[in-house]
């Protein structure tokens, strides 16, 4: 009988780095020879407060010492402080907490598909929501979205940023729109204000619902709370997660009060969302960037590398706060030139724009070695 070839436990999902990380410290991980590196992709955009923030690291050991899990079977004290502070943070009027961004997505557009009756969704060209099946629905990347292609809601797509486009799209039997505010894995991709205004109105008009997925330009790291505050538009849900617990796995769905009053008890369900551990830890997240004023920090960081990065190989530097990305003619080259300086940096869509998403409180000195070494690059 033919042998199975060996396979790894670990089933291979991505390329990983060429070493192991056993440590991280602020704006640096470790491997497993002590090596450090400065990690601007921050665990791809989850390590807002940084690796290890001690005020998380204290929270989330006390709550695991006090009560690690209790289901939404128990009303929990942290769980109402979670509820009470993310809502305030965000603007929004009530929250479902679950475990990801895709599970927050997936609810988020189930809960559209619920209030509207309508059986159609909306999305834009280079969007990126998450691998279930509705999130998938509006995703626009054909190698994972075309496998499911028969079992995927139908979905209007339409060009990210293009008003015309948007004027002339029919929402009518459109039960919710759903958008990255900055495009983060088509290559930070930004849109004016005045689109935002014009999404917010057309949706008014057809009765369809806005929905933010905030899960990459949420908590503090365009310079504000959300890019909800930075483009001054209030959508009816609002979508978070990675940075939402600084790395304890936790997505949030977070509403007005006019979508929450639809809901009735057991419209919506998890298990373990809104678990104890992840709700001392946002609540820690939370406190950490409004006390240390982390989005100033974000804010002051961006600042700095546009412009300092003018007039290196790196044309231009996109998007806003500390989801940044830089344009080059030979990214991949630069990425490599990057590792081999002990810099971490995300890749995109785009063959020509690497991603910054570093903790918000990035040190002087980790933006000091990555502008050298990018002033430093001659292809
Ligand atoms: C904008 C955006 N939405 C949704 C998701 C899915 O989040 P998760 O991997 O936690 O399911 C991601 C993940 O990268 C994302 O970047």
């Amino acid at each position: 009988m033919p042998t199975a070839p060996t396979l790894p436990a670990l089933l291979p999902t991505y390329a990983p780095y060429p070493f192991p990380v056993v440590r991280g410290a602020g704006d640096r991980i470790f491997d497993d020879a002590g090596q450090a590196y400065w990690d601007f992709y921050g665990g791809h955009c989850v390590c807002a407060t940084g690796h290890g923030h001690p005020a998380v690291v204290k929270a989330v050991a006390d709550q695991a010492a006090t009560l690690l899990f209790y289901s939404a079977a128990a009303s929990l004290p942290v769980r109402d402080a979670a509820a009470a502070a993310i809502t305030a943070f965000a603007g929004m009027d009530s929250v479902f907490f679950c475990n990801s961004g895709a599970e927050a997505n997936e609810n988020a557009l189930k809960v559209a598909l619920l209030l509207t009756g309508r059986a159609k969704l909306a999305a834009f060209e280079g969007g990126w929501h998450g691998r279930t099946m509705l999130a998938l629905s509006v995703t626009d990347d054909p190698k994972i979205t075309e496998p499911f292609a028969a079992h995927l809601t139908p979905c209007l797509r339409l060009p990210f940023g293009d008003l015309a486009a948007l004027e002339a799209a029919d929402f009518s039997d459109v039960a919710a729109v759903i958008l990255e505010p900055i495009q983060s894995m088509a290559g930070i991709k930004t849109a004016p204000k005045a689109w935002f205004q014009a999404l917010r109105a057309k949706c008014d008009a057809a009765g369809t619902l806005l929905i933010f997925d905030e899960i990459q330009t949420g908590m503090g790291r365009m310079g504000t709370p959300f890019a909800a505050q930075f483009y001054g538009i209030r959508p009816d849900l609002l979508t978070s997660a990675k940075g939402l617990a600084s790395g304890v796995p936790m997505g949030a769905v977070l509403m007005t009060s006019a979508v929450a009053s639809r809901l009735k008890p057991g419209d919506l369900g998890s298990t373990f969302g809104g678990g104890p551990l992840a709700c001392a830890a946002l609540l820690a997240t939370v406190e950490v960037i409004e006390s240390e004023g982390l989005m100033g920090c974000a804010s002051a960081a961006a600042a700095r590398l546009r412009e300092e990065l003018a007039g290196t190989a790196v044309t231009e530097v996109l998007g806003e706060g500390l989801l940044l990305g830089l344009r080059c003619a030979r990214a991949a080259e630069l990425k490599k030139h990057l590792l081999a300086s002990k810099i971490l940096v995300g890749g995109s869509g785009d063959p020509t724009v690497l991603r910054l998403m570093p903790p918000l409180n990035v040190s002087a000195e980790a933006l000091d070695a990555l502008i050298a070494a990018i002033q430093a690059f001659n292809p």
